[in-house]
């Protein structure tokens, strides 16, 4: 089959790679021309183990990674819109306003879908062959069938017999993204008619995941059920640590490490979930939940659970600053050391990393002299937090001489010696120096 995949980020490269070597041909549409020509010269444009073997791989071969309006040397883009059996959108559904999904880069896609359709048909719109517009992004429960579909029949195409539209959303973590999408648990299919379930259930034909066929509704939902879950679960921890903490005498590491023995979990790394630490960040948690919560109350319940989960996240790193605070003293001048800026270990992305929001308290508080070094987000949290002005270190031994605290913002497996390295005091934000955690957020 012919797959066209809107944006290439973490799910978009993935999903392209997972198809190509699922034995698709597969073109990648990126807007972003660095990041395109990053991958056009066989890199990755972020930090994620085995997607680079994928991509040297499949690169040229089975995967064409193109410009809009670029065309390769064969065909125009409008070529390959329209000879694509699947069109993914995989394009970024960030925070927009009110905590709602802000979906302008989807229909920018989908714009730019109909815009190559049009220019290659003369007269009603009509395909050669039924073609399905998949929204592999994360969309609010409703979007598909109460803002795309409509979107689209405004435009004169009739849904369900002039092309088919379904969502297919996607569980994959960073740093886990190539083993998790081709050895997926589960893959969800939202559709609302037989042919397109049928062209869907075809592209995944060699994959050995479940496959479900949902209404368009649950599809969506099902992803938000997901991630909503997840951040209630660190909610909860760090509102039992806030606890513990206030009533005091409570190890709370090794309380949750014994939580963890209750063979009801069986062993599962859900686990890692039901874990104290800095509050939930990264690209994903914060802004579903908030997402989800604003679509409910904008149909008329107001989510008491996801309300708290979203006011108990966004207070962690308050509490943090407020427990640095304590543990550096009342002397400003005192070098805080900042260890780990990804929001989580195995990845360098800091979109809403609780290391960004505690610095911005520190300072707030008054502390000007901060020091940070993560493996490898020194420089991605440098363009994206500019503005916090801090020092950034290259070596975890320079921050260990300069500092006089530390705090552990990311779950690094190199900071657990840290005490061995050093009588200086240090903050453990994420409970890691008495109980390893297994490590996901
Ligand atoms: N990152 C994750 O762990 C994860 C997991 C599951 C689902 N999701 C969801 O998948 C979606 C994408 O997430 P991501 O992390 O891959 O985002 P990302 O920001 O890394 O990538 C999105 C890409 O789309 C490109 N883009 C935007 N509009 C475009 C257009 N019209 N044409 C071509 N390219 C375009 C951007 O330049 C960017 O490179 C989001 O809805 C997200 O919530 C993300």
């Amino acid at each position: 089959m012919t797959i066209t995949v809107f944006g290439l980020g973490f799910v978009g490269l993935t999903t392209s790679l997972g198809f190509a070597e699922y034995g698709h041909t597969v073109y990648g549409i990126e807007m972003n021309p660095e990041r395109l020509s990053t991958i056009q010269r066989g890199q990755l444009p972020f930090l994620e183990p085995g997607l680079d073997e994928a991509l040297n791989r499949h690169l040229g071969k089975r995967f064409h990674p193109i410009g809009i309006d670029s065309s390769n040397s064969q065909q125009s883009f409008a070529d390959i819109i329209r000879q694509s059996d699947c069109i993914y959108y995989c394009v970024g559904t960030p925070y927009g306003t009110d905590g709602q999904a802000d979906l302008s880069h989807l229909f920018g896609a989908i714009d730019q879908t109909l815009a190559a359709h049009r220019s290659t048909l003369t007269s009603h719109f009509s395909l050669l062959t039924y073609q399905v517009l998949v929204v592999k992004s994360t969309i609010p429960p409703s979007t598909t069938s109460q803002k795309i579909i409509p979107y689209l029949q405004a435009k004169g195409i009739n849904v369900g017999k002039d092309l088919g539209v379904a969502n297919n959303p996607e569980f994959l973590r960073e740093g886990h993204c190539w083993d998790d999408f081709i050895h997926a648990d589960r893959i969800v299919l939202g559709v609302s008619d037989q042919h397109s379930a049928d062209i869907l259930r075809k592209l995944y034909s060699t994959a050995s995941a479940p496959i479900h066929c949902v209404s368009l509704n649950t599809g969506e939902f099902i992803k938000y059920l997901s991630n909503t879950l997840l951040a209630t679960l660190i909610s909860y921890s760090n509102e039992m640590s806030l606890v513990a903490d206030t009533i005091g005498g409570i190890d709370v590491a090794t309380a949750f490490r014994i939580l963890h023995e209750d063979k009801r979990w069986g062993g599962a790394t859900m686990s890692s979930y039901v874990y104290p630490g800095c509050g939930y960040g990264g690209y994903c948690l914060p802004k579903d939940t908030n997402a989800l919560y604003a679509v409910a109350n904008s149909a008329g319940f107001d989510a008491q659970i996801l309300k708290n989960v979203i006011k108990t996240n966004d207070d962690m790193p308050a509490h943090i600053a407020q427990k640095v605070a304590r543990a550096v003293g009342a002397d400003k001048q005192r070098v805080i050391g900042i260890l780990g800026l990804s929001f989580k270990p195995g990845s360098d992305d800091v979109r809403d990393t609780p290391a960004a929001k505690i610095v911005s308290h520190l300072r707030m508080l008054g502390y000007t002299h901060i020091i940070a070094y993560d493996p490898v987000a020194n420089e991605e949290f440098k363009r994206y937090y500019g503005s916090l002005a801090i020092d950034y270190v290259d070596s975890y031994a320079t921050i260990i001489t300069q500092a006089d605290v530390f705090v552990i913002t990311t779950a690094w497996p190199q900071f657990a010696d840290i005490r061995q390295l050093t009588e200086k005091p240090v903050v453990d934000c994420r409970y890691m120096l008495t109980a390893p955690p297994e490590g996901e957020e």
